[in-house]
């Protein structure tokens, strides 16, 4: 692992129990089954699939809000499920959260300064003043004015909300920012200055994201890298160049087909993503793709595809999927 290399997950797997019904014995959720990578600092890395996949499940491991059920996390070298206490504590600092509603989580009685100084009064020495300075030069940072630090929520736009979820995330200058969803809840025009602004801060602090999303035309706007996720697991991995370039995965491919911007290769595999997301509780055998791809072979449901990367040389990202070889050939035929 290299110095820059922020967080490292290494087979993350999240299984919850869930009750079928008294006296049944309970079932297990394969939210989350095996997910790898790697973050460099000043680096994004974008998890893109369907509802159900496993995006937040793969983000609440990640922030430490839940304990995987197997797998390995490293955040800034240190590995998670070792480490003490106060350990843990400091680990916190260093990974912030971004939700889609940020003010879900935000007291509607106090002020944007209070809840930005909030993180400095339990993790920091500082004295009110000293919080003031700092919260008022974060708010500047992320283009709140600063008549803003004596506002209420509810009078701020979708937009300048983001702005204080995202000022409040980096308060105590943290390694990682997980932001789930940030943007979906914005207009189209409001979504573009956010996803600027983050990439202005990445910039001028080296921070993280993990940047979590349905909508790959935001993706391409704000990655470095992409995982691709279906149903707990990643079916593809690659740069993101690469990825909208050659989709490898029949997965991708459709999820390209059906975003706005559709490129060349998704383009010509002219599919469109059909059936539902299978659940957790009872995954497909083999590929859990098999039931709705349009290159299924009978291998596809025996026999689970590995991550690995294609052997035809045209990319350098990892595919899923027993015939990435054809699928390719076919999308650039
Ligand atoms: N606490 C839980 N108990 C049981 N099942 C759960 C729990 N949390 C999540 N799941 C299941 O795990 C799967 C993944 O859920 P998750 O919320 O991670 O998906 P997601 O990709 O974030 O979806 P969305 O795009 O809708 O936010 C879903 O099938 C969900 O029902
Ligand atoms: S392994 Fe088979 S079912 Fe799965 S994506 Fe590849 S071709 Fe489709
Ligand atoms: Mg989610």
């Amino acid at each position: 692992m290299s110095d820059a290399t922020v967080l490292d997950a290494h087979g993350l797997t999240k299984h919850y129990p869930v009750s079928q019904g008294f006296l049944k014995p309970k079932a297990l959720a394969r939210a989350l089954d095996g997910v790898s990578f790697t973050l460099k600092a000043g680096k994004t890395v974008a998890v893109v699939g369907e509802s159900g996949c496993g995006k937040s499940t793969l983000a609440r491991q990640i922030t430490m809000i839940e304990t995987p059920t197997a797998g390995q996390l490293r955040l800034a070298g240190v590995d998670v499920a070792g480490a003490d206490h106060a350990t843990k504590k400091a680990l916190r600092r260093e990974v912030q959260m971004v939700f889609q509603n940020p003010f879900a989580s935000l007291n509607p009685r106090k002020k944007i300064g209070h809840a930005l100084e909030e993180p400095l009064v339990i993790n920091t020495t500082l004295d009110k003043a000293q919080r003031e300075e700092r919260s008022r030069a974060m708010m500047a940072r992320v283009g709140l004015r600063p008549e803003h630090h004596q506002r209420y929520p509810h009078m701020f736009s979708g937009g300048q909300r983001q702005r204080v979820a995202i000022a409040r995330a980096l308060m105590l200058q943290p390694k990682i920012v997980v932001a789930d969803e940030p943007v979906s809840a914005l207009d189209v025009s409001i979504q573009a200055q956010v996803l600027n602004l983050l990439m202005d801060l990445q910039e001028e602090t080296q921070v993280a994201y993990v940047f979590i999303s349905h909508n790959l035309a935001v993706v391409e706007l704000i990655a470095d890298d992409v995982l691709v996720m279906y149903l707990g697991k990643v079916v593809e991995q690659a740069d993101k160049r690469e990825l909208f370039a050659l989709p490898r995965h029949p997965y991708t491919q459709a999820l390209l087909a059906s975003t706005p911007r559709i490129d060349k290769a998704a383009r010509q595999t002219r599919q469109v993503l059909s059936g539902e997301l299978p659940s957790p509780l009872n995954p497909p055998s083999g590929c859990a793709f098999h039931k709705r791809c349009p290159y299924a072979q009978p291998r596809c449901a025996a026999e689970v595809p590995l991550l690995r990367q294609p052997a035809d040389g045209r990319t350098v990202g990892l595919v899923a999927c027993h015939f990435a070889e054809a699928v390719a050939e076919r999308a650039l035929a």
